[in-house]
């Protein structure tokens, strides 16, 4: 394996101070991340790359060193401008759906781009050739890009250990592009659910324009894998900490405290998306709806103390302890409190004995990216005694589907899910908790890490680049010796965009005397077929090239029609059940949409938006493609964006199966080219075998052969090749 440097906001130890000396100390950090992460830098001897919690002292560094973990010095001020307010202000909230509590101030942003860079400053002095650098979480979002910028020759990962919201939400971002750009510089990015990468994708097609296929996004550079990888945890060493001395300890004086009283458990970091306040509420409806609870069931909440320099956080805390002493107050007695609600860190141990003492875990975020505990809790009731009550809020909850599962904001349904816990037998108990158990024990954190790290590997040996880009004179002389000496040849050449200039209305690029000439000299010999394999309506390239000796090749593959023929042959059943509600929404669209106007063929719907205004003209274009990809799901189509196009075709009749037709009636051919410049070519690119010449006309990640810059330099190509042959 590669050498790891792992890079996150947060250090596995914080520094604080110690309050009797004064002196600075390292303490165990909390959260999902560190937990996940530790085990790793453990084992691999690698690096972990963070900000410490302050300025470390000289014998702070020595020790940080000798647990290989690097500080990042960040000038504090900076520090409080991007991880209070950037990180936790504006992409927390957004991203767990709290938009109302979303601030997006651009200073905030220009200190998180500053960290961002410091971060890459310490990362480009440590990492060394063949690295992998695995950055993690939404406080570096900007890192991926700004390494792969600066030619860092590493593996570039990212995992994003919260959710990622919808298209819908995320575009509220005002620093959107930026954001999805930044993590374009990775080369695999994971996040905990197919969902989140699902939403990731749609975002990149959305805002950037930009198209994935299979989860793999194609950069001019390099490619982009999005995958779903749920963190697991460490198993063994959970188990271990909840058995040690202390451990049991600590259960004894706990079994001593809630006597006969059944225990639900919460452990959460004192965050609005953990839902403490709904949970509250769901408890105390249960005993306003079943009095006998009160002094039956002790609900212990830990709520562990986190970004206390952000003003929401400290308006919940407050609220939470308010809260807990109504309810208390109601529903207790001189002896009994039905809450026993703990804001502090815990030991390891004594959380293990937490979660061995509990009948119930009640783990009910409004939104989690996966959450932890849930998994823990089931490792440490290996007895199965316990019962999981899980939010379906949490990422987590599509792994744990024995757990008893709430919407929290259905306070009833989850008071129902917590009676039928706390009533449920040992039987049903011990059923549900074993198959999570297992399939917890099988997705440890360690092979979370080895799925991610192989698939790092792999993304390096699958990359589908772009081809060498030829001057036209140097591919003509290639593919010379070729041409002069075959019999039969095949020369296939897209329309706009390859063999033509794109120009404002599609319905001007009439071909050129240059064309026309070109395409004359090649249809005029016997020993090659020329084919023109366009978009276009058959109607309109029946016109134009009336006068060439050539075959034509309409509607991406719908139409064929050899030279001299006056008769177009459709290449599949004709079906236009789903035109007219296209139609009806394009025209919608024209109306929205100055300067943008539709294209009717027989097989296909285009819409052109070349003469729009152009920030306007892209934004409905995007919008356009993800309302009708939506609403035309499982019908017979094809929605397709192109250059300034988006087009709607009917499914099954493609470049490529036109390509085969013309072979079985016209090959075989002992030399073969085909040229084309966008996604219709790439169909029939990656088709055909590889004594096809395939040219690409522009720059970018193709299936083609090579490339050349131009249609012009195409037309120069074709000229060279034609003399090689006359001689
Ligand atoms: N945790 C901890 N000390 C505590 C309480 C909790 O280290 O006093 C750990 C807990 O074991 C878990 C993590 O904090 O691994 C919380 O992770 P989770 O994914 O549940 O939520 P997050 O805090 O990441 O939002
Ligand atoms: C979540 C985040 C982590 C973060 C942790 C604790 O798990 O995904 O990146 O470290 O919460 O939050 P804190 O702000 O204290 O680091």
């Amino acid at each position: 394996m590669r050498r790891p440097i792992l890079v996150s906001n947060r250090l596995p130890v914080t520094i604080g101070v110690d309050s009797s000396t004064g002196e600075q100390t390292l303490a165990h950090s909390v959260g999902g991340l560190v937990t996940g992460l530790k085990p790793l830098h453990e084992s691999s001897g690698g690096l972990w790359v963070g900000y410490p919690g302050a300025d470390p002292s000289d014998e702070i560094r020595r020790e940080l060193d000798e647990q290989n973990l690097v500080p990042v010095d960040l000038d504090p001020q900076d520090y409080n401008d991007y991880y209070d307010g950037y990180a936790n202000d504006a992409l927390w909230p957004l991203f767990h759906y709290f938009t109302e509590f979303g601030s997006f101030v651009p200073e905030q942003f220009e200190a998180y781009r500053r960290v961002n860079e410091r971060f890459a400053d310490v990362i480009c002095e440590i990492a060394e050739p063949g690295d992998a650098v695995w950055v993690h979480d939404y406080h570096l979002m900007l890192l991926p890009r700004m390494l792969r910028n600066r030619g860092l020759d590493a593996r570039i990962g990212f995992f994003l250990h919260i959710p990622f919201p919808a298209d819908e939400t995320f575009r509220i971002l005002p620093q959107r592009v930026e954001i999805l750009r930044g993590l374009l510089g990775a080369d695999l990015i994971g996040m905990h659910t197919y969902d989140y990468a699902y939403n990731y994708l749609r975002s990149v097609r959305r805002i950037l324009g930009i198209e994935s296929q299979a989860g793999t996004i194609r950069m001019r550079d390099h490619d982009v894998r999005v995958e779903a990888h749920p963190l697991g945890i460490d198993t063994d060493e959970f188990r271990e900490n909840a058995y040690t001395e202390n451990a049991e300890r600590f259960l004894t004086q706990l079994k001593r405290t809630v006597g006969d009283r059944q225990v639900i458990l919460g452990v959460d970091r004192l965050d609005y998306t953990k839902g403490l306040l709904l949970k509250l509420r769901a408890f105390e409806r249960l005993l306003e709806r079943s009095p006998r609870w009160s002094e039956r069931v002790l609900f212990i909440q830990l709520a562990v103390p986190t970004r206390a320099g952000v003003g929401t956080y400290q308006d919940l805390k407050a609220e939470v302890e308010r809260r807990v002493s109504e309810i208390n107050g109601i529903h207790g007695s001189p002896l009994l409190s039905p809450i026993n609600y703990l804001y502090q860190t815990v030991t390891q141990e004594e959380l293990g004995a937490l979660y061995r003492v509990a009948d119930v875990c009640f783990v009910s975020p409004v939104r989690d990216g996966l959450n932890l505990v849930a998994k823990e809790y089931v490792i440490c009731r290996e007895d199965g005694g316990g019962i999981l009550v899980i939010s379906e809020f949490a990422g987590a909850a599509s792994e744990l589907g024995e757990g008893l599962r709430v919407n929290p904001w259905d306070i009833e349904g989850t008071a129902d899910q917590l009676e039928r816990a706390l009533d449920m037998s040992l039987g049903e108990r011990h059923e549900r908790m074993m198959p999570m158990f297992s399939r917890i024990v099988q997705n440890d954190v360690h092979q979370w890490v080895r799925n991610f790290m192989s698939s790092l590997e792999k993304t390096e040996t699958d990359q589908v680049g772009s081809p060498p880009m030829l001057h036209s004179l140097v591919l003509a002389e290639s593919l010379a010796s070729d041409f002069r000496t075959a019999d039969r040849s095949l020369v296939m050449l897209d329309y706009d965009g390859s063999l033509r200039e794109f120009v404002d209305r599609y319905e001007d690029a009439v071909p050129t005397e240059e064309i026309l000439e070109i395409l004359h000299e090649y249809g005029q010999r016997d020993d090659v077929t020329v084919f023109i394999n366009s978009g276009r309506d058959h109607q309109t390239l029946g016109e134009w090239f009336q006068e060439c000796p050539i075959d034509l090749i309409a509607e991406h593959g719908a139409w064929m029609k050899s030279a001299g023929e006056d008769r177009w042959r459709l290449l599949g059943a004709l079906d236009t059940s789903w035109k007219s509600n296209v139609l009806a929404l394009l025209d919608d669209y024209v109306g929205r949409t100055p300067g943008s106007r539709i294209e009717e063929k027989e097989t296909a719907l285009a819409w052109h938006y070349r003469q729009t205004e152009e920030t306007h003209g892209n934004w409905q274009a995007l919008e356009l493609v993800s309302v009708l990809e939506n609403s035309l799901r499982g019908q017979p189509v094809q929605v397709m964006h192109g250059a300034k196009v988006v087009e709607v075709r009917q499914q099954g009749l493609t470049k490529a199966r036109a390509y085969d037709l013309v072979i079985d009636r016209f090959g075989p051919f002992d030399f073969s080219l085909a040229t084309g410049d966008d996604r219709t070519d790439e169909d029939l690119f990656s088709h055909v075998g590889p004594e096809v010449h395939t040219v690409k006309i522009g720059s970018g990640s193709s299936a083609a052969r090579v490339a050349v810059d131009s249609p012009r330099s195409l037309r120069e190509m074709l000229f060279a090749l034609l003399r090689a042959k006359v001689g």
